[in-house]
């Protein structure tokens, strides 16, 4: 089959499996950027959730929720209002706007355009004589287009819809650090909806406008950024590193490289910084991300977000969009802090060391995930198709359902009363089991193949005279016979393998 017809069937899997819908509202034509999640992207989404959570906790996070609707004083002391803005082209003919950086990398696909200044963008599209695609007149000066949607509140106050969690976890920071005890450093993420008022949203689900963040912070002295003692451990890891030098240079090889080894390199400058990348990679392999398609992108100037003095992005390679970010991990200093503590007329100097007279303004590492984009690059990575057959090689704990039961054939009233009740005592272990008992068999293991659920049970005439059933495997398609009590103790078994 031909990589583009694999890419359209996968498209089609994932409306038609329901696990990602959109533009919604669909009955209205579609608003685009926004998408809803069927049944099994929800599923999906609350098991990467769970794991994330689990996974958080046992780093020492702890987690809170904010608002999203934010008054506009924040933005203007966090300087997204002044700075949160893409580079945009607007025609002045027919006044459609383009963001400039992705025009360019479009129409000249042999350059470099990550890394340009708006300037340096400007001055390569008077060069290159670029015009509008649709009027042919050309385009004069790039523009700034701020990101944030505008809105209302009571009578008439403005506030913005937050483009970042981080920020409202931030302005928690005085009740943190009475929460916080003197342990430092203080470990918080946040999950929630986040909103961008992207100028032209494709790639569906990879460029929303509103979409769902789960990030973490870390706030933390100077002096332990570079004594940090979790990254004792974790220093002798490799990752593959792609700094802005080699990209620089046009080499677009991925070393893999040993932490302490970057450090010395001066690759990454603080070892609580690389104990950030690490904490991203893990986050993302245990999700079953292969290795090989994973990578670290650093930023250069130009690329970072105002408040980032570094800047990297875990990507993925996908077939359909190359690669993909799912994740920005940024050292931020003290650039929020201080600004909030001026705005707010707050002091946030506090002494985390041994020496209490020492005080400072902590500094703030983040790990920031896009949760839609990890959905979407976790589906097409395990997405597989075999001699017609599709397959969702996803990790059986991500997977909508764990178990799906079929009476072999529907209308023989005491087998199907048997599938219901192994469907009932399934669930009653807590095992997520999915009862189907519609269309032939062989259809409904196709349709769970697509579902990505990993064991099947079928009862069959046999089921009735000896209290056996079959589990199916997804992959292998290997078949086994079990009893039917011990059958909740066999498939929590085969979980933990
Ligand atoms: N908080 C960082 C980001 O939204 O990318």
């Amino acid at each position: 089959m031909k990589i583009e017809d694999s890419i359209e069937t996968f498209n089609s899997l994932l409306k038609r499996r329901g696990f990602i819908w959109g533009p919604s509202p669909e009955i209205y034509g579609g608003f685009a950027g926004f998408y809803s999640y069927g049944p099994a992207g929800t599923a999906l989404k609350n098991n990467i959730l769970d794991i994330f959570r689990r996974e958080c906790r046992y780093f020492g996070f702890g987690e809170v929720e904010c608002p999203t609707i934010i008054p506009r004083i924040v933005w203007e002391a966090s300087g997204h209002l002044e700075r949160f803005a893409d580079p945009v082209l607007r025609c002045n003919k027919c006044k459609t706007l383009y963001r400039a950086d992705k025009f360019l990398q479009d129409n000249l696909p042999d350059q470099v355009i990550d890394g340009l200044s708006f300037k340096e963008m400007e001055k390569l599209i008077e060069k290159s004589i670029l015009t509008c695609p649709k009027c042919d007149i050309p385009f004069e000066r790039i523009e700034e287009y701020n990101l944030m949607l505008k809105t209302t509140v009571g009578n008439n106050t403005i506030a913005y819809l937050r483009p970042e969690t981080a920020t409202t976890t931030y302005l928690l920071f005085n009740r943190l650090i009475q929460d916080a005890r003197r342990q430092y450093p203080i470990k918080i993420f946040q999950f929630g909806k986040a909103y961008r008022n992207e100028i032209s949203p494709r790639q569906g689900v990879l460029r929303m406008r509103a979409f769902d963040q789960l990030e973490l912070q870390i706030f933390i002295s100077k002096e332990m950024e570079m004594e940090f003692e979790d990254y004792k451990e974790i220093k002798s890891k490799k990752l593959p590193l792609l700094d802005w030098k080699l990209q620089e240079k046009g080499i677009n090889k991925i070393n893999l490289i040993r932490l302490d080894n970057a450090i010395k390199k001066r690759i990454l400058q603080k070892p609580a910084f690389a104990y950030c990348l690490y904490l991203g990679y893990h986050l993302t392999k245990i999700l079953g991300i292969p290795e090989p398609l994973i990578r670290f992108r650093q930023h250069s100037i130009n690329e970072r977000a105002h408040y980032a003095d570094d800047a990297w992005d875990l990507e993925i390679k996908t077939r359909q969009f190359g690669w993909v970010e799912i994740c920005g991990i940024h050292d931020r200093t003290d650039y929020d802090l201080r600004k909030h503590a001026e705005y707010s007329k707050q002091s946030f100097e506090i002494s985390m060391g041994s020496d209490p007279k020492i005080k400072e303004i902590p500094q703030v590492l983040e790990i920031a995930f896009g949760i839609d984009r990890i959905i979407y690059t976790l589906l097409e990575t395990t997405f597989t198709i075999d001699q017609g057959r599709i397959n969702l090689k996803i990790n059986h704990r991500l997977a909508p359902n764990t178990v799906a039961v079929f009476p072999l054939v529907k209308n023989k009233e005491n087998i199907r009363n048997l599938a219901l009740k192994i469907h009932r005592d399934l669930l009653e272990n807590r095992i997520n089991s999915f009862f189907d008992a519609a269309g032939s068999i062989g259809k409904r293991y196709r349709r769970q193949d697509e579902l990505g659920t990993k064991w099947c049970v079928t009862i069959d005439y046999e089921s009735l005279d000896d209290n056996t059933v079959t589990i199916r495997e997804r992959d292998s398609m290997d078949q086994i016979r079990v009893n039917i009590s011990d059958l909740a103790e066999v498939i929590k078994k085969k979980q933990d393998e």
